[in-house]
């Protein structure tokens, strides 16, 4: 048995595969188009491994995704393909559209087209994992209660739009068409092979690099935080037992202000790696321009994941957090290659053209 994941260059795709290898031995096809986001240097360590076949493509290619359907005949898709900035969305939504709706699409027509054909027992088992995200739900106030399942979308951003109209479609494919659809929305990740884009890896290069570490607006926005590696044993647990046209919410119960996070990381790289003049990398924090349309809050009600699956993070935001940490000082190289682009051309030599 093998199953397909797309988008597994990218941050939480490559942890899950590095994960799922690492609890099983089932087979791994990784779909993934390596935009500037994705980076084969995550997935290093599975150089050589017949276990991890690499395709260079896009969800949104039907030829390319039914000939690979029909050729690795996998039992389960999971769907992490997608733009994932919101500030990217901001100053060019069109990808976002192409890619989380247009590609999603396509991506859930090719694989009704495989499902359709499979033998009955294969096709009662086959799964199709699509993972979003809480900002679908839009933006909660202090005293609102967490998001859950049965919140209605009220999507703020052109990517939380973009991401709330793919987990429409994946809905409509299952109530429509019975394809055997799983949705998980989960909040905020972080953790290791995180893009520096994002605010937690752009604040431990930016200190380290003593550059400024930019705060939209007050600081005082909310997010609930989630060690990636839970992330990947919340959808491992989803897989492998989740209801059929069910979503599930997915959070670490880790509810924090942006600027409490940085303060966090600045107290803990004082303590790591103090800076040479004996001053806190805190003082190197500004506030900048706000981000517009900000959302406010989010938090997540994961209590149906636990209740009907068992599942709970292992991680509190102040275990993970350190262990973040300590992986960006240990990985040097990878640090160094991403901020350098580095690895834009490493993926160009090795992998430009090649499906494997
Ligand atoms: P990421 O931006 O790090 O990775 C996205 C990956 O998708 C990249 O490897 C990119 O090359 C690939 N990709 C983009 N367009 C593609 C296409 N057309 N075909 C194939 N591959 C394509 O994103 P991430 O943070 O790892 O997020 C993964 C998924 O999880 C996304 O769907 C995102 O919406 C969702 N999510 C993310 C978070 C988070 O905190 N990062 C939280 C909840 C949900
Ligand atoms: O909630 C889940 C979502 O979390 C995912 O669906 C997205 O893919 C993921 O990118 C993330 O979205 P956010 O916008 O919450 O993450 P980001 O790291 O970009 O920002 C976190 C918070 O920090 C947000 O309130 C904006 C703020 N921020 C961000 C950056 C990059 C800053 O204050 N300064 C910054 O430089």
């Amino acid at each position: 048995m093998t199953i397909l994941v797309t988008g597994a260059a990218g941050f939480i795709g490559s942890n899950f595969v590095l994960d799922w290898l690492e609890q099983c031995n089932e087979p791994v096809v990784n779909l993934d188009l390596l935009t500037y986001a994705g980076n084969l240097e995550n997935l290093k360590e599975l150089e050589g491994d017949p276990r991890h076949q690499f395709v260079r493509g896009s969800i949104g290619d039907r030829n390319l995704v039914a000939n690979l359907l029909a050729d690795v005949k996998p039992r389960a898709v999971i769907n992490f393909a997608a733009e994932s900035h919101v500030d990217r969305s901001i100053h060019g939504p069109g990808e976002f559209i192409q890619t989380n709706i247009v590609g999603t699409f396509n991506l859930l027509e090719s694989v009704r087209g495989y499902w359709n054909d499979l033998p009955d027992a294969e096709k009662a088992a086959f799964r199709f994992l699509h993972v979003s995200t809480d900002e679908v739900y839009g933006s909660l106030s202090k005293e609102d209660p967490p998001f859950s399942e049965t919140n209605q979308y009220e999507p703020n951003s052109p990517y939380s739009a973009s991401k709330a109209a793919s987990d429409h479609l994946v809905r409509a494919w299952h109530h429509t068409y019975g394809l055997p659809v799983l949705t998980t929305n989960c909040s905020n990740n972080y953790g290791p092979y995180h893009f520096p884009e994002k605010l937690i890896p752009l604040c431990i290069l930016n200190a380290l690099n003593g550059k400024p570490l930019p705060i939209y607006g007050d600081g005082q926005q909310i997010r609930d935080w989630l060690y990636v590696k839970d992330h990947c044993s919340a959808i491992r647990r989803v897989l492998e037992a989740g209801k059929l046209g069910e979503t599930y919410n997915v959070g670490g119960w880790n509810e924090k202000a942006n600027l409490d996070v940085v303060n966090t990381l600045c107290a803990i790289l004082d303590e790591l790696k103090p800076r040479a003049d004996g001053q806190s990398y805190a003082t190197q924090i500004i506030f900048v321009q706000d981000r517009p349309g900000h959302d406010r809050r989010y938090a997540i009600d994961a209590r149906k994941l636990e209740k009907e699956l068992g599942w709970k993070p292992q991680e509190t935001f102040e275990t993970g957090i350190k262990k973040t940490v300590h992986w960006y000082l240990d990985n040097q190289d990878w640090v160094n290659h991403v901020a350098s682009g580095e690895y834009r051309n490493w993926v160009e030599k090795q992998y430009d053209g090649q499906q494997n």
